[in-house]
């Protein structure tokens, strides 16, 4: 092992591996050999802080000892069972997510992602309402396969349109509002009868359900104004409209609750999840159902499937992984953590620094809203954001950039002196490009 370099593993990746999401001929990943809670590091003994937990999903921190040991225990006992079988480890998954979720949810459906949860929390709803249409937000992004990248907002849906029965809507941004709004308030009520107006567009008797996120996360962590959430439920509850959530990045700890749905008093009809339910160890997601689907479907047929819905390695990993977060705190730590001193150090580089016109998030949920002018609000070009991510990893934190922003989105577990270490990183980079604008 010891003759294995950093080289070595790149030449292998760029002669044999097709990425996601990219032109294959310009890439470069930057090469990973292992990680310890906010830790990565490379075959050269290079070390990350990682602030990015991959795809924002290591909420519980890379190689969690008991989740890897209860993946070896379930490995030993049984590697792979059919859907159709009942197994232990599924049913206490279930359970203990079960136990989570708002009152009046009864069951889980397994997948093997965030994007085919999507997909088949769809299916369901139209399947219940006997309608076709789905709306959802433009400023989202909920999974890459059929329909749940058409119901995407961002702009990797335009290549892909090939689902049918998707509208969007804008979703409420004040700092780039749609709706010429000066305030929260006059977002939140702007957006609402903007919705309105698209439900009596789109055909109220059409639309089976709004799927939104609850925070969206890649669009730029959009905490949703006060009575938004709510203002949806109304409005979907007047026309025979299910609402779906999908919490798959904003769940399982990341905004400093168990759910981000517990910052809003909306509870929806379907609840979508994958990622922080066992911080992405083996893959998995799913659909938590509310006991009036669940009716639905006690005598109806449900018309889907998959090989590995509830596989024992991921459902292992997600009973050890809620058990660990439960024992030691891992939300209260985000809540702690992210809302404390990660929060308040944001503020504070959002003052300092010119090229920063925003902060925003909730627990370990932040993002940093580059602009090359506060007064114009010009998102920060490209190259510039290239070479602040650059110098970023230079200085060994690892960050999650989407177009103008950092996202600051770091494990869960995440420890003061962690936070520290990370903003010192951010304040310094931050301040060269600041002084670069200048
Ligand atoms: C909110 C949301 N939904 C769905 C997905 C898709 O999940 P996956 O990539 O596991 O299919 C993502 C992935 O980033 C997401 O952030």
């Amino acid at each position: 092992m010891t003759d294995i370099s950093n080289d070595i593993v790149q030449q292998l990746d760029r002669q044999h591996v097709f990425h996601s999401w990219s032109t294959q001929g310009s890439l470069s990943p930057m090469v990973i050999a292992g990680g310890k809670g906010c830790r990565l590091w490379d075959y050269a003994g290079k070390e990350y802080l990682d602030f990015s937990s991959q795809l924002v999903n290591t909420n519980i921190g890379h190689q969690h000892s008991k989740v890897i040991a209860a993946i070896q225990a379930q490995a030993e006992q049984l590697t792979t069972v059919a859907p159709a079988h009942a197994n232990l480890a599924r049913g206490e998954a279930a359970k203990r997510i079960l136990a989570r979720a708002p009152a009046g949810f009864g069951k889980v459906f397994f997948t093997n992602a965030g994007a085919d949860a999507n997909e088949n929390a769809m299916r369901m709803a139209r399947a219940v309402t006997g309608r076709d249409k789905i709306l959802s937000a433009y400023r989202s992004y909920h999974g890459n396969t059929g329909a749940a990248i058409v119901a995407t907002g961002d702009p990797r849906r335009v290549p892909n349109e090939f689902a049918r029965g998707h509208a969007h809507f804008f979703n409420p941004f004040l700092y780039r509002s749609d709706f010429w709004a000066g305030n929260e308030e006059e977002e939140c009520q702007r957006a609402l009868q903007h919705l309105k107006r698209v439900i009596e567009c789109e055909g109220p008797s059409a639309i089976a359900a709004i799927l939104l996120e609850s925070i969206p996360g890649t669009a730029g962590v959009l905490i949703p104004p006060k009575g938004y959430m709510e203002g949806v439920r109304k409005l979907a509850d007047q026309h025979g409209i299910l609402v779906i959530f999908d919490e798959v990045m904003a769940g399982f700890g990341r905004s400093g609750k168990w759910f981000a749905l517990e910052h809003f008093a909306a509870k929806p009809d379907l609840i979508v999840f994958a990622k922080g339910v066992n911080s992405g160890y083996v893959p998995a997601g799913g659909v938590i159902i509310s006991d009036e689907i669940c009716r639905h479907f006690d005598d109806h047929m449900f018309f889907g499937g998959l090989t590995y819905s509830g596989h024992p390695l991921a459902m292992a990993s997600i009973v050890a992984t809620l058990d660990a977060m439960s024992e030691e705190g891992v939300v209260e730590n985000a809540d702690r953590v992210g809302n404390g001193p990660l929060a308040a150090g944001l503020q504070q580089l959002a003052q300092q620094h010119a090229v920063v016109g925003e902060t925003r998030g909730l627990g370990v949920f932040h993002a940093l809203e580059l602009v090359s002018d506060r007064a114009t609000r010009a998102p920060l070009p490209a190259a510039e954001m290239g070479k602040i991510k650059s110098a970023l990893i230079a200085k060994g934190l690892l960050p999650f950039v989407v177009e103008n922003r950092i996202h600051v989105v770091p494990p869960c577990i995440v420890s003061e002196a962690e936070v520290a270490e990370g903003l010192a990183i951010l304040d310094t980079v931050l301040g060269e490009a600041s002084a670069r604008l200048a």
